[in-house]
């Protein structure tokens, strides 16, 4: 049976014939949407919210053909509900937030804004969508009994200090977006100590794979440079290039979030979910160029304010305690996205 329902699991005690229920924030963003699709896939019934600001219901296509399937077939003479069931709403309409926890055993909160500069930009959005919105969706979960949260946290809670990141090392945030990804994983803490949730606070590196889209202000660079390819156009690099980025395939990613949830002990619940190596965006636009040969060499623009020169973390601490280990290489991870352009949907 699934990993997730496995006798190692704290969802033990529930079966693909009484399967648990999460609830996924953000769920049809480039993330929600793949660890959505796991969750279906290891048992569980989910309950999917997104304001479909940033993200696209068609992102869950894949998620609701995987949750018809097994109820196919005809329950006295009625179709059986799927196991996913997609709500489109705000993590700010606290009273939405609280019926849709109500009944989950587990809390995958995703939604929000992810982009750094977008929160220099707007900090009072930022700070009212990833602050309270993270609140109400902890508060919630805290008053309903739920047994494990999982909050996506980021790699920018460090800001630009030494490398290697380490979990356990002095912090210094230096946008209002990583400022507030700190705060959530205070909340987190926070709310663990007022009552029986347990809660596991992932510090995402740099994500990237199929669904991450090109456009918008959270758009990552990986889409963005594959986008500008398929166009026959230069991508712009800001700064210099030689930043380093950790970047981690959506599908190790998702891996992690599935461990987090299940881990009986996560110990204090704060986990770097990194490969441990550093990639430059100069190596990034070569390796690409090298994939799809014959494109305009990048551009060059100033560096974006607060721009971490170096990332990369150190995955140690996840692997002794999760068992997590990232497994897709960058440069696979990358001729998948570019070998097949659909494959960006996929
Ligand atoms: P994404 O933009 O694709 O997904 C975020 C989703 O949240 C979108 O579908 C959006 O519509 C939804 N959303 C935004 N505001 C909402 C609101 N108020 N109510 C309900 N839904 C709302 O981004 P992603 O890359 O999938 O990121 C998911 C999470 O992981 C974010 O919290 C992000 O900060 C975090 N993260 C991402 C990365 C990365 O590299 N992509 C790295 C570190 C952390
Ligand atoms: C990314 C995530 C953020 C997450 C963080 C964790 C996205 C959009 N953002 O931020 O949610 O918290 O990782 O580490 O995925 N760049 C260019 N040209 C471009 C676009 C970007 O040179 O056209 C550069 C940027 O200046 C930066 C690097 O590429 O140095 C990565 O940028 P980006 O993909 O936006 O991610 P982060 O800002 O690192």
């Amino acid at each position: 049976m699934s990993c997730s329902l496995s006798s190692s699991s704290i969802f033990s005690d529930f079966s693909a014939a009484r399967p648990p229920t999460a609830l996924v924030t953000g769920a049809a963003g480039f993330i929600g949407s793949h660890l959505t699709e796991a969750l279906l896939a290891d048992g569980w019934r989910v309950r999917a919210l997104d304001n479909l600001s940033g993200g696209r219901r068609a992102n869950l296509a894949a998620a609701h053909a995987l949750a018809r399937e097994p109820d196919q077939q005809p329950k006295q003479g009625r179709r059986a509900p799927g196991r996913l069931t997609f709500k489109f709403g705000d993590v700010l309409d606290a009273p939405l937030t609280s019926s849709l926890i109500a009944g989950c055993q587990a809390v995958f909160h995703l939604a929000g804004m992810a982009s750094a500069p977008q929160s220099q930009l707007e900090p009072e959005r930022c700070l009212d969508i990833n602050g309270r919105g993270t609140l109400n969706v902890m508060r919630a979960a805290a008053e309903a009994g739920v047994r494990r949260l999982v909050y996506a946290s980021s790699s920018a809670v460090y800001g630009d200090l030494p490398t290697p990141h380490v979990e356990g090392q002095p912090l210094r945030p230096n946008t209002p977006y990583a400022a507030v990804k700190l705060l959530g994983e205070h909340l987190a803490l926070f709310f663990q100590e007022q009552s029986g949730l347990t809660t596991v606070s992932l510090r995402f590196f740099n994500v990237y794979g199929p669904r991450q889209s090109p456009d918008g202000p959270d758009a990552g660079v990986v889409p963005i440079f594959a986008k500008a390819f398929d166009e026959d156009q230069a991508p712009t690099i800001f700064g210099d290039g030689r930043q380093t980025r950790d970047f981690i395939h959506v599908r190790d990613v998702v891996k992690a979030a599935v461990l987090a949830a299940q881990t009986p002990d996560p110990g204090d619940g704060i986990f770097n979910v990194a490969t441990g190596h550093g990639t430059t965006v100069l190596e990034v636009a070569d390796l690409m160029r090298r994939l799809r040969p014959g494109r305009p060499a990048p551009i060059f623009a100033p560096a974006r304010a607060g721009d971490p020169l170096r990332s990369e973390g150190d995955p140690a601490k996840a692997a002794a305690i999760l068992g997590f280990r990232a497994v897709v290489p960058l440069a696979q991870g990358l001729a998948e996205l570019l070998g097949e352009p659909s494959r960006r949907e996929a």
